[in-house]
């Protein structure tokens, strides 16, 4: 019997879920056999993955030109019942000439991953232009060279959008191990049902996580107790696809993040650790966005941003490439995130004289010291330790061992 559910609901109402039930899947591999076949970057089958689950809901598939275009330009999307939903990034699948042409008049198109396996139908396709420039200005509000989703996917990628409806033949797996980390909204929602969560806040992250994330992690849970809930439960959520080359990859990254539930660091009792399969784009206040409104199709209702989410330094100038605030005063505002109940949080930093992370207060900014991924990769490197209190020693451990990893390759 299905328990009733007191989660958030899913936006557009019900989660989408497009992977063909097992039944009709030899039949649909054998129509797409005789399709036109459009193959897949990795980076593509990532989305396929993410839109595959409902973590974009209520969108069916790569995008056609009227949903890019409301994306780009309103980061959202208005459904037929006039309810707007938050679509901060176009999720788009781009075409060369040459396939552009193979496809011809067809009404549907056969996806084969990198490998060369069929993995997906598109249906009712459309196709129209791929104006890169007016596509990356947009998302990241800059052209500069050195965007890593940009050299990544967009650079290389062919001058022509596909647009339509997704059909998945079967669930999407990796096999590097960490499948079992790779929860599905449903999946999740299901989850904090049989835990009978009364709140649900997500923690997005794509860095190993210090005791700064866990004071705001562990600040929120005091926070949900006293305004009444009985039974909030933490999602711990790192990002799993596409990240640039000199962030910690996943592997490392979920094995520290292990060892900070087994330090006791967070509360492994009330605490869902999965893995978010998105790609990563970089794109600071607009994809901050993205990063949220996934997490209400997860079951999310809390959402904890911090200082200059999903931010990186300028790719050419020397400072922050968005103002480190607007992350977290966007997302308070964003159109279609009104049901979501936004905790924005102050910078932490490391307090020398407390000896330990804190919120950074100004009135005595010379006892504080930042941090960085940079420095981390210093002392890792240098064998030196951070300072007592930074991060719980397992973890601190891990991240070593992969830094030394490095230096010998
Ligand atoms: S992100 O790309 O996933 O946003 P990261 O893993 O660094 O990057 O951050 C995860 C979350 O922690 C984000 O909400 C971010 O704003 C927050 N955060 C990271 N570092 C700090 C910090 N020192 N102080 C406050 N918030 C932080």
């Amino acid at each position: 019997p299905a328990i009733k559910s007191s989660l958030i609901d899913p936006d557009g109402g019900a989660l989408v879920d497009l992977v063909v039930p097992e039944g009709e899947r030899a039949a649909k591999v054998s129509e797409a056999e005789g399709l036109p076949k459009v193959k897949l970057t990795k980076v593509d089958v990532e989305w396929v993955h993410v839109v595959s689950e409902g973590w974009a809901s209520p969108l069916r598939g790569f995008m056609r030109e009227d949903e890019y275009l409301q994306s780009l330009h309103f980061n959202s999307l208005r459904m037929e019942d006039g309810k707007v939903v938050n679509m901060s990034l176009p999720i788009v699948l781009a075409i060369d000439d040459g396939t552009k042409e193979s496809i011809g008049s067809a009404k549907d198109v056969a996806l084969l991953g990198p490998d060369g396996d069929v993995i997906a139908i598109l249906r009712s396709i459309e196709i129209y232009k791929h104006n890169k420039e007016e596509r990356i200005a947009r998302t990241w509000g800059t052209t500069a060279p050195g965007l890593p989703y940009v050299e990544e996917s967009i650079t290389q990628a062919g001058n022509w959008l596909i647009g339509g409806d997704l059909e998945v033949l079967k669930p999407i797996k990796y096999n590097d191990g960490l499948d079992h980390y790779r929860l599905s909204p449903k999946e999740l929602r299901k989850e904090f049902d049989k835990r009978g969560a009364d709140a649900v806040f997500a923690f997005q992250l794509r860095n190993p996580v210090h005791n700064g994330h866990a004071l705001l992690m562990n600040d929120t849970r005091r926070r949900l107790l006293d305004m009444g809930y009985k039974n909030p439960i933490l999602l711990l959520h790192p990002l799993g696809g596409f990240v640039k080359a000199d962030d910690v990859p996943l592997d490392v990254r979920m094995e520290q993040h292990s060892k900070v539930l087994e330090d006791k660091v967070l509360d492994p009792e009330t605490t869902i650790v999965a893995i978010f399969p998105s790609p990563m784009h970089y794109a600071g206040p607009t994809e901050v966005q993205w990063h949220a409104k996934a997490r209400i199709n997860a079951g999310a209702n809390f959402y904890i941003v911090g200082r200059d989410p999903a931010g990186m330094g300028h790719p050419v100038e020397k400072r922050d490439l968005y103002d480190p605030d607007h992350g977290k005063k966007v997302l308070s505002m964003a159109p279609g995130l009104e049901k979501l109940n936004i905790l924005p949080f102050r910078v932490a930093a490391y307090d020398t004289v407390a000896k330990k992370m804190a919120f950074f207060d100004p009135s005595r900014a010379q006892d504080f010291l930042f941090i960085s991924g940079t420095k981390m990769r210093t002392f890792a490197k240098t064998g030196e330790n951070p300072p007592d209190g930074f991060m719980c020693p397992g973890g601190w451990k891990v991240l070593v061992k992969y830094y030394e990893s490095l230096q010998t390759e």
